[in-house]
């Protein structure tokens, strides 16, 4: 699909603003979906920073002339106070040299030194974002391979934040944590130096080491906890916002706001809490961390002091040292945010892991196949289902055949499992027992992309994309072009209110197609499904908020179009099972009668009461007067008592 009719995610640059240095999308190009280089390590046993690694290692070269070119730059500068010393001693002191050649190599020195530190930071954040583009890619196609069962459970939030959030963090650490030890491998080089001018006072200077060791074992046990607090905090906030924000109609209707906002604003208390504590825990201890080199810069002066009062060391060398300490400052300051950012990362990184280590659970058998020239043949054998190993049974025993082209109408009460089997067929859940078949062959040995191709479903929820009405008909077949698209829609009924729309099928709906009604919802949603041209149709409740009047009319294109293919409808509406060829009667999770319109309502009392029901319901929802029939509710009532002969009294079509 081309995102030409796509809303842009976000306005389009300004004249003179990122015109040259940024690389913009033109539009009318699909942006291409680039594959993550590597995937995390699947063996749980490792450490999360070694299950992260293939991801770092794919980006090695990019990094490595980075963490090289840092380090280089850094030697660099280690060399400035030794050359400072000589500079001192030379020229002040003994007045040796001039000091002009001192300040050229040190301006040269300076100007490499930045190079290095350009070159190296522009490599480590390309690094970085390259990281963090491959995690979500990651998280993204996993969660794409995700199947149904995993999405009843998960709340949209978690994962939100989690591919957010949590993935920023766990990047961080990756790329900044080797940067850093970088930079500390330099206070090994200005301790050799040191070591060089004066064995002792370089272990002097060393001895508040040891300490930082006893503080970072103890600040990493403090800092996990809390950081694993506020990421799964932040995670709650993004939940109930995500819900706020989709479920905004529901919250308004009821006035909810105010209380609406108490639970976020205990939410984000509770966040707060957490980042307060997180705080608390760097105050105490970076301080000590950062002013450990200051204590050894003391006790340099000190000792170093006494040994130049003493004539035995000369001045320039206690400059000298006295800037290596200071050079240390820097790696120490930085210790401690390490420190942070691996505890904030190792409790990112498991909550990260518990998405990417759960399976699907409904995948490809090895060696399924695909599911070619499909006759429509469909049938469950003996079928037992449940949602939940701890939930009872929602279907039990449930046959069900439906021979090709045949169409037959599913009625029950409602919960009595007829979604469920419309789930089921298209193998969106397995089977607890028993077996689906379609052309004879059990689905769990069929390609998944296979049965969806075959198995057309509109589903109870119309859900539509915040694209073009064009572009989400077109959804299951991006290629179509214009004149089947409208075809589609005629049959579905949808064609005329489109045409009635400002910009016509280029009318982008509003997020999930609130901008339409109901029923409109739902005609697109037919047309979607009717343009895929499944061999099998499904037709869930798919026109419970379409009024009967306009759905009489779609009728005759309806009827032409499951011609020729096997189509499955549930419904509860007498004027939708009219297109029935039969009537399977649901109750309890499996079939209780088989037959006619008229012959069940002859035989089965239970399904003229279902039947009752359902227009009862149906006349709630719609609001009977408006919608051209009386509102007497029930059979009766709705003038469609059924002939003798079995024929359809109140069909007028
Ligand atoms: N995703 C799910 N997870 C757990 N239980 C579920 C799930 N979906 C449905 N159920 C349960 O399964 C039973 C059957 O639901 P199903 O949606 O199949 O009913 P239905 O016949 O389609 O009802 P309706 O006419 O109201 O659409 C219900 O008891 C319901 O609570
Ligand atoms: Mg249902």
């Amino acid at each position: 699909m081309t995102i030409l009719s796509r809303r842009p995610a976000e306005a389009p640059p300004t004249e003179g603003e990122f015109v040259e240095s940024s690389t913009f999308e033109p539009m009318a190009t699909t942006p291409q979906y680039r594959a993550p280089k590597a995937g995390i390590d699947p063996d749980r046993e490792k450490s999360w920073l070694r299950r992260a690694m293939p991801v770092v290692f794919a980006h090695k070269r990019m990094f490595i002339t980075s963490l090289v070119l840092s380090f280089v730059g850094l030697v660099i500068q280690v060399q400035i106070p030794k050359i400072l010393q000589d500079a001192i001693q030379n020229a002040v002191v003994f007045h040796r040299t001039g000091l002009r050649g001192y300040i050229v190599i040190m301006l040269v020195l300076a100007v490499g030194v930045g190079i290095a530190g350009y070159i190296s930071r522009y490599f480590l954040m390309r690094t970085a974002y390259e990281i963090e583009f491959d995690l979500r890619n990651i998280m993204y196609t996993h969660l794409s391979k995700m199947s149904f069962p995993f999405y009843d459970r998960v709340q949209s939030g978690q994962l939100i934040s989690r591919a957010n959030s949590d993935i920023r963090s766990v990047q961080m650490y990756l790329t900044f944590a080797p940067s850093i030890l970088v930079q500390c491998s330099v206070a090994l080089v200005a301790f050799g130096y040191m070591l060089s001018i004066n064995v002792l006072l370089a272990l002097v200077a060393m001895i508040p080491m040891p300490f930082v060791y006893f503080i970072g074992v103890e600040m990493r046990k403090r800092i996990f906890p809390v950081s694993w607090l506020i990421q799964a905090r932040l995670a709650d906030v993004a939940t109930i916002v995500d819900e706020n924000t989709n479920g905004v109609r529901v919250v308004k209707s009821f006035a909810a706001e105010q209380r609406e906002l108490t639970t976020l604003a205990k939410s984000t208390t509770r966040l707060q809490w957490s980042y307060v504590k997180d705080a608390d825990i760097r105050a105490s201890f970076t301080p000590t961390v950062q002013n450990l080199p200051q204590i050894g810069l003391a006790l340099i002066l000190m000792f170093g002091g006494w040994l130049a009062l003493g004539g035995r060391m000369p001045v320039a060398a206690i400059i000298s040292f006295s800037l290596y300490v200071v050079m240390l400052q820097a790696p120490f300051q930085m210790l401690g945010q390490i420190i942070m950012m691996s505890q904030r990362a190792a409790a990112s990184s498991q909550r990260i892991y518990e998405i990417l280590d759960e399976q699907p659970t409904i995948v490809d058998r090895p060696g399924a196949v695909d599911l070619v020239d499909c006759r429509g043949d469909v049938r469950f054998d003996s079928v037992k289902f449940k949602y939940l190993d701890e939930n009872p049974l929602v279907l039990d025993d449930f046959d069900l055949h439906l021979a090709p082209g045949e169409t037959v109408a599913l009625v029950g009460r409602t919960g009595s499992g007829k979604s469920t089997a419309a789930r089921l067929l298209a193998r969106f859940y397995d089977v607890t027992g028993g077996q689906v078949l379609i052309d004879r062959k059990d689905v769990r040995d069929l390609t998944l992309a296979s049965i969806r191709g075959n198995v057309g479903i509109v589903l109870d929820e119309p859900f539509l994309f915040s694209v073009s009405i064009r572009d989400n008909i077109a959804y299951g077949a991006p290629n179509a072009d214009l004149d089947d698209i409208v075809t589609a829609a005629k049959a579905a009924g949808a064609d005329e209110f489109i045409r009635e729309l400002p910009e016509g099928y280029e009318t982008v709906v509003g997020e999930r197609g609130y901008t339409l009604s109901g029923g409109q919802r739902q005609r697109i949603a037919i047309a979607r499904t009717l343009l895929v041209n499944p061999p099998i149709l499904v037709l869930d409740d798919a026109t419970s908020a379409i009024d009967v009047q306009v759905e009489l009319t779609i009728h005759g294109a309806l009827r032409e179009l499951m011609k020729g293919r096997t189509t499955l409808i549930i419904a509860h509406r007498l004027s939708t099972i009219s297109l029935a060829d039969r009537v399977l009667l649901m109750e309890n999770g499996r079939i209780v009668a088989d037959g006619t319109h008229a012959e069940l309502m002859a035989t089965v009392p239970l399904y003229a009461e279902v039947l009752a029901q359902g227009e009862r319901e149906d006349g709630a929802r719609l609001g009977t007067d408006g919608e051209g029939r009386d509102g007497a509710g029930g059979l009766a009532g709705f003038g469609m008592n059924p002939e003798p002969n079995g024929t359809w009294a109140g069909e007028d079509l």
